[in-house]
């Protein structure tokens, strides 16, 4: 067999437990929410909200966590209870401001919360921005998403 250098390249990706020396968490956010929040989190015109410097919000309320967990984007994407705790410790060390600190997930929270994924997460979010603190942030965040998502006439 002839090794060039692209087969080589491939084997080492293959072999290796990470592809360019990421960590497999920063795989998992590549492979699963950067194409539509973008590959820092500041979220993409149109098509999501911006989840950097907003997320430490959610993260460190009860309520705030089972909303994430429920997400459709989240709780239905194709990975299992374990890889998505490790994927949301790491968005939330990643992304969350630095003032806030945050319980880590288990998988056992994750599994239990995912079941029951949100419809009307318009609603749901407008009442949790209630308890929340940051409410001025997030309606901010949100409403920017929006925004820029709606047809424009
Ligand atoms: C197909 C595009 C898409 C993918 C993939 C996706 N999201 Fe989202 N995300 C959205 C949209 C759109 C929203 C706004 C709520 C809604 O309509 O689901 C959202 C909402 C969110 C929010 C809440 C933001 C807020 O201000 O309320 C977080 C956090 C989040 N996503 C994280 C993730 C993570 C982590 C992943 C990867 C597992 C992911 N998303 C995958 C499109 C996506």
């Amino acid at each position: 067999m002839r090794i060039t250098a692209r087969s080589l390249l491939l084997m080492i990706c293959i072999t290796s437990n990470s592809l360019f020396g990421l960590s497999k968490e920063h795989e998992l956010y590549l492979l699963h929410c950067s194409g539509c929040h973008g590959l820092k989190g500041e979220g993409v015109i149109g098509v999501s909200p911006q989840i950097n410097r907003i997320i430490g919000y959610f993260l460190a309320n009860r309520e705030g966590r089972k909303y994430i967990i429920k997400l459709p984007g989240i709780a239905l994407a194709p990975l299992s209870d374990e890889q998505l705790a490790d994927l949301l410790n790491w968005v939330g060390s990643q992304f969350s401001s630095p003032s806030f600190s945050f319980q880590k997930f288990t998988k056992e929270e994750i599994s239990k919360e995912r079941k029951e994924p949100l419809w009307d997460i318009e609603k749901e979010r407008k009442e949790l921005l209630k308890r929340l603190p940051g409410n001025r942030v997030l309606s901010r965040s949100w409403e920017q998403f929006i925004s820029s998502a709606s047809p424009k006439q």
